[in-house]
């Protein structure tokens, strides 16, 4: 059992999470992500736009997810979640599978999940492990309409009653591997300070909302979240 003085922790992880697995960031090569623009790849403008290219963007991810594992990071917070006595809850806006294969057990993928698809005409959820083509039929009405399970840019995150609830009754909240620049969970850290939680940023480097935190470790994650850990 952890020894920790912390009884309801909320922890937020982003794209420098899964870094040192092999997955890019987004903004770490200026602004490009896999080469596009994400206005051209991550709105629902753009797959009106251009649904081959999307797909075509997503199919890729998703097919990268086979080549690659969780790091120590991953499985240092579902080894300290299998130990803690108290509430906690793993918030992600990675849409890779790395918490889940660490182990990870409460957590929300508040961007979306490459491994799924969603029906565009009943809203209906599948799993999807194979790629997505303008003839792949969904099963819930077997006809054409399957669109990656993403949150993308303009839509509103998924289960954000849940997070803001866990936020407004935590002790101590840490974020991991992102950047600050992409709301709402920019501002989760407001919501923790406005409840006078520890709240602690992990990154590679100081974060936009670095600010906001009361204290902050800077380093590769593979190496400072588990040693943060221990320290509780
Ligand atoms: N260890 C810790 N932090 C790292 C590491 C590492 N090994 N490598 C990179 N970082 C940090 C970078 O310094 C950067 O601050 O991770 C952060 C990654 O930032 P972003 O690329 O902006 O990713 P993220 O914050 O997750 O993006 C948020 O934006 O495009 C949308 O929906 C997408 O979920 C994504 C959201």
């Amino acid at each position: 059992m952890q020894n920790t003085k912390h009884q309801r922790i909320v922890v937020l992880t982003g794209a420098g999470i899964s870094a040192e697995s092999g997955i890019n960031t987004f903004r770490d090569s200026g602004g490009l992500w896999e080469n596009h623009r994400l206005e051209d790849v991550a709105t629902p403008e753009a797959f009106e736009r251009n649904p081959e290219l999307v797909q075509r963007f997503y199919n890729a991810r998703r097919a990268q997810l086979n080549d690659v594992k969780p790091n120590p990071a991953h499985i240092a917070l579902a080894e300290f979640e299998a130990a803690f006595a108290g509430e906690f809850l793993l918030v992600t806006q990675n849409v890779d599978h790395l918490h889940s294969l660490a182990g990870s057990n409460k957590l929300i993928h508040m961007h979306g999940e490459l491994l799924k698809s969603r029906c565009i005409h009943t809203d209906k959820i599948h799993s999807q492990t194979s790629d997505i083509t303008e003839h792949s039929h969904c099963e819930c009405c077997q006809q054409p309409g399957l669109r990656p399970h993403i949150v993308w840019f303009g839509e509103m995150p998924l289960f954000m009653d849940e997070i803001y609830q866990a936020l407004e009754n935590c002790d101590l909240f840490i974020s991991i591997g992102t950047s600050g620049n992409v709301y709402p969970a920019a501002g989760f850290v407001e919501v923790a300070n406005s409840v006078g939680a520890r709240t602690i940023e992990i990154n590679l480097e100081p974060s936009n909302g670095a600010a906001a935190f009361k204290e902050a470790i800077h380093g590769p994650a593979s190496i400072e979240v588990s040693a943060f850990l221990s320290s509780l």
